[in-house]
């Protein structure tokens, strides 16, 4: 059987739970939080990291700490996860949604243009599968208009928009370590906070609204309710999972990166043909392993080929449902079509891409596909 995903393992994990454990901090904040937190800010040069218990999590902190409102509009993607707008509709703000390009799930900073408003105040991108978005054009809108600028990173990890690491653009960024992302945690996520301004709110928001984090560093005697906030922290215990996996990230980089390659090096007759099409980085953007996914021509041909591969022991999944179209959203959308992300909905399949998949595998799949085409 060749699953969808499989979760890796660099067999440092259980070492560092242990280490955390005999350093009896288990909570949150602790020397395995903050070593991770480093991690990305020496790597990347992340301003103010802050890790949580998921990239939804830090979203919603991203919605306290920008001080959103209700009526107040921000634009998103329809082709993302949910929580990337519910994080936002949770402090009342209304969600206007933008199309994606004709050939990739991302933003189209067209789109985005034209639905600024007066009651415009942030627009939230996605990097689809840790691919770029067009960050030189829609920080040109977001300065233009006076917007504050969200990236959703959650699948971009190492990866970035002509040389500058994704998850530094936006005034916050969120990432995911969960499960079936490159680096992973089971259930994990991180705030970075580029916006200097904005650190010292977002540490409070991270601690149940208190200045707990101040108090730890000895600045204040004792520490209190001083805004809103939530408990958006992970125990030190997921922090020393995830430390044992940043260690190993540029040998999973690797790994996941000539799996992906060789799926667009195998299917290019297929593409060619024009048979399916295959999602590939912007010429700003990196490749950063995260997924392969390729469009089909219509849902009934990616539902076929679905149950071809899954007869073969092969496990693909397709990816989001439009969000202006879903049972919660639809009454309140205003209308608009948005057929590329629609064309997504229906069409896109992504393959499997982990670690444990094998030059093999991957020959073996593309030979089913490419079988499937040819009526086999
Ligand atoms: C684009 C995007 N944003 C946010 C999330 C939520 O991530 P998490 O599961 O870490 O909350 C996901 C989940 O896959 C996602 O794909």
């Amino acid at each position: 059987m060749i699953e969808f995903n499989r979760p890796y393992l660099s067999g440092k994990e259980l070492t560092y739970i242990q280490e955390a454990v005999g350093n009896r901090w288990i909570s949150g904040n602790g020397p395995f939080t903050k070593r991770c937190q480093s991690f990305f800010e020496d790597r990347y040069g992340f301003n103010k990291c802050l890790l949580t218990s998921s990239c939804t999590d830090a979203l919603e902190m991203a919605a306290i700490l920008l001080d959103l409102k209700p009526g107040d509009e921000v634009i998103f993607p329809s082709f993302t996860f949910v929580s990337t707008v519910n994080a936002f509709l949770l402090r009342g703000v209304k969600a206007v949604f933008a199309d994606s390009y004709t050939d990739h799930p991302n933003i189209d900073p067209q789109e985005i243009r034209a639905l600024v408003t007066s009651k415009t105040k942030a627009i939230v991108v996605v990097h689809y599968g840790g691919a770029a978005c067009d960050m030189e054009e829609i920080a040109k809108i977001a300065k233009e208009h006076q917007l504050l600028l969200v990236e959703d990173a959650a699948h971009a990890i190492d990866s970035f928009y002509l040389g500058k690491p994704l998850g530094s653009f936006g005034h916050v960024s969120t990432f995911s370590f969960h499960e079936t992302k490159n680096i992973i945690c089971g259930e994990g996520g991180m705030l970075v906070v580029n916006d200097k301004k904005l650190e010292q709110r977002a540490e409070i928001i991270w601690e149940k609204g208190t200045n707990r984090t101040a108090f730890y560093r000895g600045e204040v005697d004792k520490y209190g309710w001083v805004d809103v906030g939530s408990s958006f922290l992970p125990s030190d215990v997921t922090a020393a999972f995830l430390m044992a996996q940043l260690e190993c990230l540029d040998e999973i980089q690797t790994m996941r990166k000539s799996i992906v390659s060789r799926y667009h090096e195998a299917l290019s007759s297929l593409s060619e043909k024009g048979a399916i099409e295959t999602i590939k980085p912007g010429k700003f953007a990196t490749e950063n392993g995260h997924l392969f996914a390729m469009v089909l021509p219509n849902e009934g041909i990616r539902k076929s080929l679905i149950v071809y591969l899954r007869e073969k022991n092969i496990f693909p999944a397709f990816h989001y449902q439009s969000l202006h179209k879903s049972t919660f959203f639809e009454s309140q959308h205003d209308g608009r079509n948005l057929p590329n992300a629609d064309k997504f909905t229906d069409g896109l399949l992504r393959l499997p891409v982990h670690c444990a998949i094998t030059s093999g595998n991957i020959d073996e799949i593309c030979q089913h596909i490419i079988a499937f085409f040819d009526g086999k």
